[in-house]
């Protein structure tokens, strides 16, 4: 049965620096050129004009060259983060998406999540149309994001609590499931302690923890074990694998292929915002030797 499945998804991104700016820079050059054509042959400067005709031909020689090297159409404004991609997550699977940074990870996920809508494609999550249904859908999932923050003036417990309560779960449900999160995340005795004191492996196993109070039945995560300790990294990796066992499907992102390999039943290897490689880590590494 498939969980999510993802027709030629794009993200296309306006160039931060550069593009329109870049446009503008071009108009005025073009407005200057036109204005000394305009003076010289005002002023009869008829080797002024042939001078700046050469210029302009050498100008949009470099141009096409430019046009070649791409492949097509000068690109004025575009960054392609995700390019066309397509594929399907199984139910009960931990799905990883493997790349180097820049790839198109965190762009795929937010737009999973709903957080960003693509560009062009189609995202089915359990038979729905994301962006048609996207309450009813995002109640079935959970986020951990790239760069998210626990409350930080808020305990571990207040922090669960808070968002237990933005669930809609009674106090009795919002204590019980978050002492069983903490205990499990070995974040239990530190439970009333504020959030701001946590190292980064705490706060991002709190922030496991803070996704988890839903009873998500799929789980995003990006970069879950991205710069933590070990001992943070380690009981992640477990209960990631414990959650799935019961029954949860899991999409993560990393950069790290030994975390893909350890944990994802199938992976794809994105770059440059296309996927370049799709099947069970046994089989890439099959393929790699090959
Ligand atoms: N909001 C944005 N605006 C412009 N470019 C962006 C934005 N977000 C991401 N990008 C660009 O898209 C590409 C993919 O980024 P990202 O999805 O964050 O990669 P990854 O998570 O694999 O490191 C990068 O070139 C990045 O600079
Ligand atoms: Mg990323």
């Amino acid at each position: 049965m498939n969980v999510i499945v993802v027709n030629s998804l794009s993200k296309h991104f306006a160039m931060p620096k550069g593009g329109k700016k870049g446009n503008k820079a071009m108009k005025s050059m073009q407005m200057r050129f036109m204005q000394k054509m305009k003076e010289m042959r005002e002023a009869g400067d008829t080797e002024g004009i042939q001078r700046m005709q050469k210029m302009r031909e050498q100008r949009m020689k470099e141009m096409q060259k430019m046009r070649q090297m791409k492949g097509g159409a000068l690109k004025k404004d575009n960054i392609r983060a995700v390019d066309d991609i397509s594929f399907e997550i199984n139910y009960g699977e931990i799905f990883g998406f493997l790349g180097p940074n820049g790839a198109g990870k965190t762009t795929t996920i937010r737009m999973l999540t709903g957080v960003l809508k693509p560009t062009k494609g189609q995202i089915t999550i359990f038979g729905k149309n994301l962006w048609k249904n996207q309450i009813s859908v995002k109640q079935l999932m959970g986020h951990v994001p790239e760069e998210a923050n626990v409350y930080i003036d808020l305990t571990g417990m207040q922090n669960l609590t808070f968002i237990g309560e933005l669930y809609g779960l009674s106090k009795h449900e919002r204590i019980e499931r978050a002492e069983d999160l903490l205990k499990k995340f070995e974040l239990f005795e530190k439970r009333n302690i504020l959030a701001k004191k946590y190292s980064k492996g705490m706060k991002q196993r709190l922030l496991l923890c803070m996704a988890l109070m839903s009873t998500p039945k799929i789980l995003f995560l990006d970069e879950p074990t991205q710069g933590l300790d070990v001992q943070s990294s380690i009981i992640i990796k477990k209960l990631i694998r414990e959650y799935n066992e019961k029954g949860m499907t899991i999409f993560m992102t990393t950069h790290d292929m030994e975390v893909a390999n350890e944990l994802c039943h199938r992976i794809a290897i994105i770059n440059k915002g296309k996927i370049i490689g799709l099947d069970t880590p046994k089989n890439l590494r099959k393929l790699k030797q090959d």
